[in-house]
C-alpha cells in the first residue's frame, strides 16, 4: 500500500475563523479531492481570518513542515480591501504558474460572468505547488477538475510523490512515453 499523501487544505475566511459562519470551502475541496484521487491521502487543514501574515505562516507550514506536495487554499482571491489570499500565495512561492489562474478563471466564466473578479492564482514553494480556489463552494469543484489533470505531472516534476488519478473522472495529462 502507497504511503498516504498529505494535502494541505486551507479555508481564507474571516467569518469561518471568528466562528461565525461554518466552514463550506475546506470540506468542499475535501469532496473534490476525494472524487479525484485514486491513490491514498490526507487532508492537512487550516482555517485562517483574511490576513497575510497568517495565510503565509499556514502556506509555510504546510510546505516546509508537513511537506505536503499539493496545497490547495480556498477563499480571498476577490477585490474586496480584506481579500489577501494572492499576495500570500505569491509572497511564499519562489515561482507562478500563471497559467492555472488562466484556465481556471476562463472555465468559470462559462458558469459565472463575475469569475474575472477573481484573482486566484498558483506558485511552486519547494516541491509544494499552492493553488488558489475562490470561495464560492460551487467554484471549488469547477475549478479543480479544470486543473487538476496537469497537477500529478507538475508534483512529479518537481521530485514529489506520485499521485493517481481517476481515470473515469480525470485524464491525467502524461507526456508522451511515460
Ligand atoms: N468562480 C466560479 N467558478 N464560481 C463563482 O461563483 N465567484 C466569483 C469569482 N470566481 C465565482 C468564481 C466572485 S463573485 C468573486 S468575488 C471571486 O471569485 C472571488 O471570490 P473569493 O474572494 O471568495 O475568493
Amino acid at each position: 500500500m502507497a504511503d498516504s499523501t498529505p494535502i494541505g487544505v486551507v479555508t481564507v475566511s474571516d467569518r469561518a475563523s471568528r466562528g461565525e459562519y461554518e466552514d463550506k470551502g475546506g470540506p468542499g475541496i475535501e469532496a473534490a479531492l476525494a472524487r479525484i484521487l485514486a491513490s491514498p491521502w490526507h487532508p492537512v487543514r487550516r482555517l485562517v481570518p483574511d490576513e497575510q501574515p497568517l495565510i503565509e505562516a499556514a502556506l509555510r507550514e504546510l510546505a516546509d513542515v508537513e511537506n505536503c506536495p499539493l496545497i490547495v487554499t480556498t477563499g480571498g482571491t476577490g477585490p474586496a480591501l480584506r481579500d489577501v489570499t494572492p499576495e500570500a500565495t505569491e509572497a511564499v512561492c519562489e515561482r507562478i504558474l500563471p497559467g492555472f489562474g488562466e484556465l481556471m478563471r476562463a472555465v468559470s466564466l462559462r458558469a459565472v460572468p463575475t469569475a474575472i473578479l477573481s484573482r486566484q492564482m498558483a506558485g511552486t514553494r519547494g516541491r509544494s505547488l499552492i493553488v488558489n480556489l475562490p470561495g464560492k463552494p460551487s467554484a471549488i469543484a469547477e475549478c479543480l477538475d479544470a486543473v487538476f489533470p496537469a497537477i500529478p505531472y507538475c508534483i512529479d516534476l518537481m521530485g514529489g510523490p506520485r499521485l493517481e488519478t481517476d481515470p473515469a473522472v480525470c485524464a491525467a495529462f502524461r507526456p508522451k512515453g511515460a
